[in-house]
């Protein structure tokens, strides 16, 4: 079939909306209509050239409405509203034990730009590939998926909102909800209040955090995050963040801390604030390393680094969860949405780099009414 998607064609180039084609689905593939599409940082970062296939179709934060489902399909069916979140395979050791993030095949699924016998979801009309990402590509009109990629939501929810839950609200709060786990009480520094910033704030405030303290260096960045569960902010432009977390907490340092900055002495910080015992999850897109020592950093006070990858999450058991501390009031996170056109893809993007807009969204089919 035809489709309208937004192709990036070599590193650092514009959004191009073009007509590809679609392949049609496999037995067990489903075809989605997407709703809309979220932009998030890992996009740039791909666009950027942190990706090796070109051209692409990026998107990852998607929702829709499926379309078609293939003969082996049990758990969908065409009307069924869905969040799009990554691809795991569902069988090995991590899958089975409940940390599809860790899945064996992660990176094989979710980017290597095609399907895994090598075929792909989309070409141009000459036959030429045009690759897809985080096994979603949401930035087109129809994309196609696995069961496993899907979260079925309730039809009363509005699908234009909720696609960041498959990736940045989901990365945010997992990390703290899954990853960091902290005890009521405990204390977190959250470095970047950006989606994933700010996703985090609000999770570390239902587990019962005493002290949430956020880091930017935008002033309006950390007023929203005020709102959202801060209990201090702190803008590192103006102040010494070591020497300000030492006070606020007694000289004790933060028992967890989250870097979602990628900027390496941002990641260092987070590492050499965190009290005896304390851990740090850097979970930013970077290219940069940062050194540590593990004798004097880590060892010597019993810290841990952890990595986390997409919150720690089950999508299917997560997306659920938040959408209902949205309901309760916990986690609002549709105060940092904004919406944009599909065609208005470039002005969106560029507005989530320079900080103007927290979350993009684009709404790609603009006939949907929320809620039925
Ligand atoms: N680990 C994962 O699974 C995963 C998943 C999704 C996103 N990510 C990554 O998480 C990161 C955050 O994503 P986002 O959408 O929230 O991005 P974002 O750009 O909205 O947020 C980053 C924030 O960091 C702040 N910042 C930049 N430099 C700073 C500095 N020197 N000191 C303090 N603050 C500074 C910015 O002002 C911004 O508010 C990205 O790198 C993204 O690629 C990781
Ligand atoms: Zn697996
Ligand atoms: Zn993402």
């Amino acid at each position: 079939m035809k489709v309208k998607a937004a192709v990036i064609n070599e590193v650092d180039s514009p959004y191009v909306l073009e007509e590809l084609t679609l392949s049609d689905i496999r037995e067990d593939e489903i075809l989605v209509k997407m709703v809309a599409s979220g932009i998030c940082h890992s996009d740039a970062v791909a666009r950027a050239g942190g990706y090796p296939w070109y051209p692409v179709v990026l998107g990852h934060e998607g929702s829709g409405i499926v379309e078609k489902v293939g003969s082996a399909v049990r758990g969908f069916e065409p009307g069924d509203h869905v969040v799009l979140s990554y691809l795991y395979c569902g069988h090995c050791s991590n899958c089975l034990t409940g940390l599809p993030a860790s899945c064996e095949e992660w990176m094989n699924f979710n980017l290597s730009g095609a399907r895994e016998d090598g075929s792909l979801y989309f070409q141009r009309e000459d036959g030429s590939p045009v690759y897809n990402f985080v096994s979603q590509s949401s930035f087109s009109t129809h994309t196609i998926v696995y069961e496993r990629n899907l979260t079925k939501v309730d039809k009363s929810v509005d699908l234009r909102l909720v696609g960041p839950l498959g990736c940045g609200f989901l990365t945010g709060s997992g990390t703290v909800l899954n990853g960091l786990k902290p005890s009521p009480g405990s204390t977190i520094a959250i470095f970047g209040t950006g989606a994933v910033g700010l996703a985090a704030m609000m999770a570390a405030k239902i587990s019962g955090c005493s002290q949430i303290i956020g880091v930017d260096i935008h002033d309006n960045r950390l007023e929203v995050a005020k709102q959202l569960g801060a209990t201090h902010t702190i803008n590192s432009k103006d102040v010494d963040v070591l020497s300000e977390i030492k006070r606020l907490t007694n000289d004790k340092g933060v028992n967890y801390s989250i870097d979602t900055t990628g900027v390496p002495s941002v990641a260092r910080t987070s590492i050499e604030i965190l009290a005896v015992g304390g851990v740090a999850a850097p979970i930013a897109s970077s290219k940069h390393g940062v050194e540590v020592n593990f004798n004097a950093d880590l060892n010597m006070l019993n810290r841990t680094i952890k990595g986390v990858l997409m919150g720690n999450a089950v999508p299917q058991l997560s997306i659920p969860q938040l959408i209902q501390f949205y309901k309760d009031g916990q986690f609002s996170f549709d105060q940092l949405v904004k919406f944009y056109k599909f065609d208005e893809i470039n002005e969106a993007s560029h507005d989530s780099s320079t900080g103007k807009t927290i979350k993009p969204i684009l709404i790609i089919d603009e006939d949907y009414v929320p809620g039925t």
